[in-house]
This record gives structure tokens, sequence and C-alpha cells, in this order.
């Protein structure tokens, strides 16, 4: 069983942070290739100041990365929101790059993470709702967006072509402006 022995801090990503960031992130899609659409590859290839470009210009939009930091075992988590470009899609979020290290899961640090993402966004007066896709098979995953609000509302059919399968993805958003949870 996972345990910790020091604070869990959620903050939002900065220049500093980025060298461990990009680590967590890259052991993120080589451990789960069915979770994230990006690739190992071509997030490998990707420079720190290349990937803290596209921070900055996501930040511009209202977008953000959280990270789970833990005192002595340094980044064990992230989320982050994309808010969409165009005056037509910029009451939307889009939850992306949701992920808790093995050895930190169970304790309630990716449930921290997305509860500071949707109090963060509902801050945000412009959003109205967040969504994501989650593959079919991902219960875990299911279980903690369903435990916080998101609600299923479509399947988008092989989704993803991952090691020679079709995977479909279940799509859920969450309203950031009612009541509920
Ligand atoms: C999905 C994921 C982010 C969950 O992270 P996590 O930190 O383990 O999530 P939580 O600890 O908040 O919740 C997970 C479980 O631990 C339980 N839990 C939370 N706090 C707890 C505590 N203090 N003690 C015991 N159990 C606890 C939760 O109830 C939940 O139980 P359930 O799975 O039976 O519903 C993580 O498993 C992960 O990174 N998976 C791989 C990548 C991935 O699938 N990302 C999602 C892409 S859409």
């Amino acid at each position: 069983m996972n345990t910790l022995q020091a604070p869990v801090i959620i903050s939002t990503l900065d220049e500093a942070r980025l060298p461990p960031y990009k680590s967590l992130r890259l052991r993120a899609l080589k451990d789960h290739p069915d979770a994230f659409l990006e690739t190992p590859e071509s997030f490998a290839a990707r420079s720190v100041e290349s990937i803290n470009e596209r921070m900055r210009e996501s930040q511009a939009r209202g977008g953000f990365t959280l990270v789970a930091e833990v005192s002595g075992r340094g980044l064990v988590g992230t989320a982050s929101l994309a808010v969409g470009s165009t005056p037509k899609d910029s009451h939307r979020g889009l939850v992306w790059g949701v992920y808790v290290a093995p050895e930190a899961r169970g304790l309630g640090i990716g449930q921290l993470l997305l509860r500071e993402l949707i109090d963060r966004s509902a801050h945000n007066s412009t959003l109205r709702n967040l969504h994501l896709a989650v593959v079919q098979s991902n219960d875990r995953a299911r279980r903690l967006y369903t435990s916080l609000g998101f609600r299923e509302y479509g399947l988008d059919l092989d989704a993803l072509y991952v090691n020679g399968e079709f995977l479909s993805e279940v799509l859920m958003a969450r309203n950031l402006r009612s009541t509920e949870v």
C-alpha cells in the first residue's frame, strides 16, 4: 500500500520545474500508451524551451498545468487544462495529462489535482464546462471523474490505435456553473 510521509502540495507548473515535469510526463506516456494521445517519442524530442513556449501560449488563453509535489520525492502528479482558442469555443475547457506516479496512487492525489483544476476553472468566468476523454477500459479514472461531477455523454469509437488495437474513448463533461458536486 502506498503511503506518504510529507504533505502533498498542488501548484501551477512554472518554468523552473519544467525538467522534472518533462521526466514525469515521459514516464506517463511510456507506461500508459493507451491513456494519452501524445507518443513518448514525439514528446521526448521536444526541448524544454518548446514545452515552455507551448505552456505560455496555453496560459495566455487561460490554460494551466497543475503539479503535485511531495517534499523529498519531487513531482508525483500532473493535470492540465487547455482552453478553446476561438471566440466560439473559449467557454470550453479540455482536461488533459491527468497522471499520478504508481508509487503515489490511491492516496487521493488524483482527486486533489482535479478538485484544484475544477476550482480554478470555476473562477474563470469565461469557462462554462470542462470536457475530457478517457479510454473505455480505464475504470479507475472513470470512477475518479464521475466522483467529481463529470458525466458521460458519448463514446468516441476506435478513437485510438495502440499496439495493434483500436480503443474507444468515453467522452465526459462537467458543467462549471451548476451547483452539482
Ligand atoms: C487515474 C489516476 C490519475 C488516479 O490517481 P490517484 O491519485 O490514484 O487517484 P485517487 O487516489 O484520488 O483515487 C484513486 C482511488 O484511491 C481511493 N483513495 C483516495 N484517497 C484515499 C486514501 N486516503 N486512502 C485510501 N484510498 C484512497 C479513491 O477512493 C479511489 O478509489 P477507486 O479507484 O476504488 O475509486 C492514476 O491511477 C493514473 O495516473 N493512472 C494512469 C494514467 C491515467 O489513466 N490517466 C487518466 C487518463 S484519462
